[in-house]
């Protein structure tokens, strides 16, 4: 599929044995949050390890556009200084996007909290990809859609409301997307703006709030899940991020160094906030030989470095209830699945169709065009392992997909035969550096 650019596939081949010590770049929520919240602040926020890949430079983009003035000072270290919560500028172009659906998300419910209009806008990827779940609650909460894209999608302008009102909303579906887009709305109105969610989802919004100076509880509703409540309009002031390492990122070096024999790695830094750590669970089930070491705090996280060995995984039932902790690991999840010896049933994945692609029937057509036996029963995906041994040689479509062009490469480090991916352009979305990463320890990863 195409980005109105080149595409540039790439092919992975059958790797020796993985070895070093990696780092790999900041985690894409946080680094999101921490140039929204530095827009949404007064005085200086100051970031340190913030992911300098496509999705965030378009966030800061957007974030300059409505009134903060960012400045880039050596790698990962940026300055925000905000216009302040209730202070933003109606932007004079469209804001694009690119991919990234976090950004266009979470920027709608700022806009929406504010008495500004914006156009947003991004990639054929973004322009498919469900809004309403966002612009329902902004309407509940005074903003208006002025013209959209079929069903509410992008291109959209949004008008902001004037006098943003406080809600009570439950989220249909379990999404940090949905919850975060509320809250932030929910800054600049007086009173308690709650989010009730029925299934836990990433918490990095309510977190870097609270780290801001905004007060926000989070409770157990009687119904099952969280009640989350924010205080309105409260004084937001600049703050020092550090970002530490993605574990989504992280996905990618740790399943190649089980999959490939005799590998071990150490990769350092990685987050391990527990709303994020679903895959890692699920590996250590199947059988993984990975542990933690250094345990530590770094921006108001839990952070250590993991060590990796290779491993013979065994396949394993990952119940619904799971998947909002590893939702975006799904796909990398079915490769490792592909090499372990028994069935893999990954329940519950309704919410990977919404993705950058329709991640479900991404993933189905991979593993297939590599010989994977695998299927798909409602919302489940079924994979039989191969015991170590997988055919490989087919080309993967990714459907402008980083996550599924990253997945397929770490097969092709195993499989018999290559495996090459139709483009890899989108990996710069989130994972800056990938291949030269996995290729300096050890991976064949090329044209
Ligand atoms: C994200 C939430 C998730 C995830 C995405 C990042 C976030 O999306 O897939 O990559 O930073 O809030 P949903 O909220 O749509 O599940």
């Amino acid at each position: 599929m195409s980005h109105g650019l080149t595409p540039e596939p790439m092919t992975a081949r059958k790797s020796p044995a993985l070895k070093g010590v990696v780092r790999v770049p900041g985690d894409k929520s946080m680094s999101h949050r921490a140039m929204m919240l530095g827009l949404l602040a007064r005085g200086r926020t100051e970031t340190s390890g913030l992911l300098e890949a496509d999705d965030v430079l378009a966030t800061a983009r957007a974030c300059e556009a409505l009134g903060a003035r960012v400045e880039r000072h050596a790698p990962g270290q940026w300055s925000v200084i905000g216009a302040g919560l209730g202070s933003l500028l109606t932007p004079r172009d469209t804001l694009d996007f690119g991919n990234a659906g976090t950004g266009t998300r979470l920027m709608m419910g700022i806009v929406g909290g504010h008495d500004v209009t914006a156009t947003f806008d991004g990639d054929a990827s973004l322009r498919k990809r469900p809004m309403e779940r966002v612009l329902a609650p902004l309407r509940q909460i005074g903003a208006e859609v002025l013209s959209s894209g079929e069903g509410g999608r992008l291109p959209l302008t949004l008008k902001g409301a004037r006098d943003p009102l406080p809600i009570t909303y439950v989220t249909p579906m379990a999404s940090a997307q949905v919850k975060s887009c509320v809250l932030l709305a929910g800054l600049n109105a007086p009173g308690h703006t709650v989010v009730v969610e029925r299934v836990v989802t990433r918490d990095h919004t309510e977190t870097m709030l609270q780290g801001f100076g905004a007060t926000v509880t989070t409770v157990d509703d009687p119904a099952g899940g969280k009640r989350i409540t924010l205080h309105g309009q409260p004084n937001l002031v600049g703050q020092k991020v550090a970002v530490p390492g993605d574990p989504s990122s992280a996905a990618f070096p740790l399943v190649a160094a089980l999959l490939v024999r005799g590998s071990e790695i150490m990769i350092e830094g990685v987050m391990l906030n527990p709303t994020r750590t679903g895959l890692f669970t699920t590996l250590l089930e199947m059988g993984a030989q990975i542990s933690i070491e250094n345990h530590r705090l770094s921006g108001g996280e839990a952070v250590g470095d993991l060590v990796v060995k290779a491993s013979d995984l065994q396949g394993v039932e990952v119940p619904p209830e799971r998947a909002a902790s590893m939702i975006d690991e799904y796909p990398v999840l079915a490769v490792a699945a592909a090499f372990a010896k028994g069935t893999t049933r990954m329940r519950g994945l309704h919410e990977l169709r919404a993705k950058e692609s329709d991640r479900l029937a991404a993933v189905a057509a991979g593993l297939a065009a590599n010989g994977v036996r695998h299927r798909v029963e409602g919302d489940d995906l079924i994979v039989e392992g191969g015991q170590g041994q997988i055919a490989g040689g087919g080309t993967v479509e990714t459907h402008l997909d980083h996550r599924i062009a990253m997945s397929f490469l770490v097969m092709g480090l195993v499989s018999e035969r290559p495996v090459t991916v139709d483009d890899t352009a989108m990996i710069a979305t989130s994972f800056t550096g990938f291949g030269a990463l996995m290729n300096s320890i050890g991976a064949r990863i090329g044209d």
